[in-house]
């Protein structure tokens, strides 16, 4: 085989070297980015965890929003009550009707008032439970004794206004802190509670 000549084996060899050194500056380059791009990415998950609570939601948005579920439980407590005394003390003609609807409506109520505690309890915060609360957030009032049944019906229907007013501003603000639970608990609550504004308004021949 005819040997190079030394001149060119020569430029030939510090060709590789060169070659070398510089593939080896980009890889040490590239390592070196990609270290710097991990440290970044686990800063922020970092970040993020340290700002989140147990479900991955922004702490300061799901205590917002427990504030809010709570106001929500302070009015299913009265309207829960209320409905169990037109239940006991309703009269007249429609007595058989209404008594079994208004227990079919308390037993209901009763259900969200545990559904909404626990919420509370999920997103990270404590459920009010006595009276004394919330009465104090509730603004559906207590009714005094009421026997006419348009009377509570009618106060059935105002108080479906207030927790599906609440329930709304509940939608929006669950959707923007991308609470997919209470979204959709408080969608639940919209559609149900509106026929049964419709139903009850037909009793009341609105
Ligand atoms: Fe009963």
């Amino acid at each position: 085989m005819k040997s190079l000549p030394k001149g060119r084996l020569f430029r030939l060899k510090s060709f590789g070297n060169d070659y070398h050194t510089r593939s080896a500056i980009k890889a040490v380059n590239s390592l070196n980015q990609y270290i710097e791009f991990k440290i970044q990415t686990a800063i922020l998950i970092l970040n993020h965890m340290k700002n989140t609570n147990a479900i991955g939601l922004d702490d300061k948005k799901a205590k917002k929003l427990a504030e809010k579920l709570n106001v929500l439980l302070a009015n299913y407590s009265i309207f829960y009550q209320n409905v169990r005394g037109y239940h006991w003390n309703i009269k007249g003609e429609k007595f058989f009707e209404l008594h079994l609807k208004f227990e079919e409506l308390y037993t209901e109520l009763q259900l969200k008032i545990d559904e909404v505690a626990e919420r509370i309890l999920t997103l990270g915060s404590v459920p009010q439970h006595s009276y004394s609360e919330y009465k104090k957030h509730a603004q559906i009032k207590e009714s005094s004794q009421v026997s006419e049944g348009k009377k509570a019906v009618e106060n059935i229907l105002a108080s479906f206004k207030t927790t599906i007013t609440l329930q709304r501003e509940l939608l929006e603000l669950s959707g923007a802190a991308h609470d997919e639970g209470t979204n959709a608990l408080m969608s639940d609550y919209i559609r149900a509670q509106e026929k049964l504004v419709w139903m009850y308004s037909s009793f009341l021949n609105k």
